[in-house]
């Protein structure tokens, strides 16, 4: 891009002010400004600011209804189960993994899935979900690609990651990186944030971003080429997570959603979690700061917690839904931040309040286009236990504890006692579940 094309383009959008300090920029810094601003779309600058104007694209969750979800049992789930297998023994299924976040609330620097969370081994989040998929591609006798959303800030990091550690025993070319899109911050009265004088202040756009980050970067061809239909999503801070689960796949199938739903109870009214609801015939998430405290307090008739599922992140999409649904443009939601930016005089200047907007797409927003959406409930001790704070609730040391307390589980099936103070790993590679236990041995150790 010419600086010619970038002001023409700057000035439509009302964000000239971007070249403010052009004069003053080395020849690099001038090179490194205008591909910035190549990537950035006029239209989506102008959707932002607007966006700005009239606040986030949210309705009001007030009307909403709780959808009705299903408990596998018995026969229903050996039927979902026989059908979930039939599809990984086909090769229709693909695991999807949105691993662009910051993990900033956990206070760690690197990508969220390097993080050490292996009780003894201190392998990484990406060692447990890789390893699962290996497993089941393994019992399965099919592979299961496995496509991985990163952001710009951690995208080097994450490949080398699965370098070191030789993609955990994954074959290469089942393993697919792409990078979700970064959008520019803007201050309150609708200006494209620069942190430095020839630099934009860029976030990423969201794990929303997908849609569009699949389309662009050929994952969904790549999907469609391999024969895919059932993609099976799920967020990288949640180790105990059963990917590729045949029971949610079947279900999935079973129901002909084009959208489905694991769902689990919430641990209290005010877990911070999404809520699904149902509006006429369309379901919405309702992400729990939208929550009103009645709405969350709220109970049934039995005394139980009316609005009582709340959702992990564990969908499976169909994936003529997702190519469908990557032609559209999605909602924006606004993020009030502490943004270091520029002031007029090109000084910059580290706020102590929020001053500047972030503007992200959620996945989930999707749901409402679903021609069919299905949910499915599931106990949060056996699939969902993530590592959000340092601290408390959702922290490592709870993680740990509920990874161990499952495999402890899992060794009982199996008629082996386990001292509850000793530490217990299983490489999930091993064993899927307890029925593999049974069928490969043990051999305990101490190191
Ligand atoms: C999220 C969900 C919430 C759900 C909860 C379950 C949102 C807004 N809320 O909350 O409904 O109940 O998880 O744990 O998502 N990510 C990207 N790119 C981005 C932003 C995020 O790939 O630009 C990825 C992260 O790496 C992570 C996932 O999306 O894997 C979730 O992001 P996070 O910010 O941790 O969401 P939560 O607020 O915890």
């Amino acid at each position: 891009m010419k600086y010619e094309e970038a002001e023409t383009m700057l000035k439509k959008c009302a964000q000239d002010h971007v070249l403010a300090f052009w004069s003053k920029l080395s020849k690099d810094e001038k090179a490194a400004l205008l591909s910035q601003i190549e990537t950035i779309d006029p239209k989506s600058v102008k959707r932002c600011a607007q966006t700005l104007q009239n606040g986030s694209e949210t309705p009001d969750s007030s009307k909403g209804k709780a959808p009705k979800v299903a408990l596998l049992k018995g026969k229903a789930l050996q039927e979902a189960v026989a059908v979930g297998e039939k599809e990984l023994r086909q090769g229709k299924v693909a695991a999807l993994l949105v691993a662009g976040g910051q993990g900033s609330r956990l206070g760690y620097d690197g990508p969220k899935g390097c993080y050490e969370i292996g009780p003894i081994t201190n392998a990484p989040l990406f060692y447990f979900h890789a390893r699962k998929i290996l497993a089941r591609s393994l019992r399965y006798g099919k592979s299961i690609p496995f496509y991985i959303m990163t952001s710009e800030m951690n995208d080097a990091a994450t490949k080398k990651c699965f370098e070191d550690f030789n993609y955990f025993g994954l074959p290469k070319e089942d393993v697919f990186f792409f990078t979700q899109g970064m959008w520019p911050g803007m201050s309150k009265d609708g200006k494209i944030l620069l942190d430095a004088p020839g630099h934009i202040f860029m976030s990423p756009d969201g794990h929303g971003g997908l849609l569009a980050a699949l389309k662009r970067s050929g994952a969904l061809a790549d999907m469609k080429k391999r024969g895919i239909k059932s993609v099976f999503f799920f967020q990288v801070d949640n180790p105990l997570v059963e990917i590729a689960d045949p029971a949610f796949i079947g279900y999935h199938v079973n129901e002909k959603s084009e959208y489905s739903l694991k769902l689990c109870a919430k641990r209290d009214p005010y877990e911070k979690v999404g809520v699904p609801m149902k509006f006429g015939e369309q379901y919405r998430m309702v992400e729990y700061s939208e929550m009103s405290k009645e709405q969350c307090e709220r109970k049934d008739k039995s005394g139980k917690l009316y609005f009582l599922y709340g959702s992990p992140a564990i969908h499976v999409f169909d994936r003529a839904f997702l190519e469908r649904e990557a032609a559209k443009a999605m909602p924006l939601h606004l993020a009030f931040k502490k943004i270091p930016s520029l002031d007029e005089k090109g000084k910059l200047v580290k706020p102590s309040e929020p001053n500047g907007y972030k503007f992200e797409k959620f996945i989930f927003d999707i749901l409402p286009n679903a021609k069919k959406a299905a949910f499915l409930a599931f106990e949060q001790k056996e699939e969902f236990s993530p590592v959000k704070n340092a601290e408390g609730n959702d922290s490592p040391a709870t993680c740990k504890a509920d990874m161990q307390a499952k495999w402890r589980r899992w060794l009982e099936e199996a008629g082996v006692k386990v001292d509850a103070k000793l530490p217990v790993e299983i490489d999930p590679a091993y064993a899927v579940d307890a029925s593999d236990i049974l069928k490969n041995g043990i051999c305990l150790g101490a190191e």
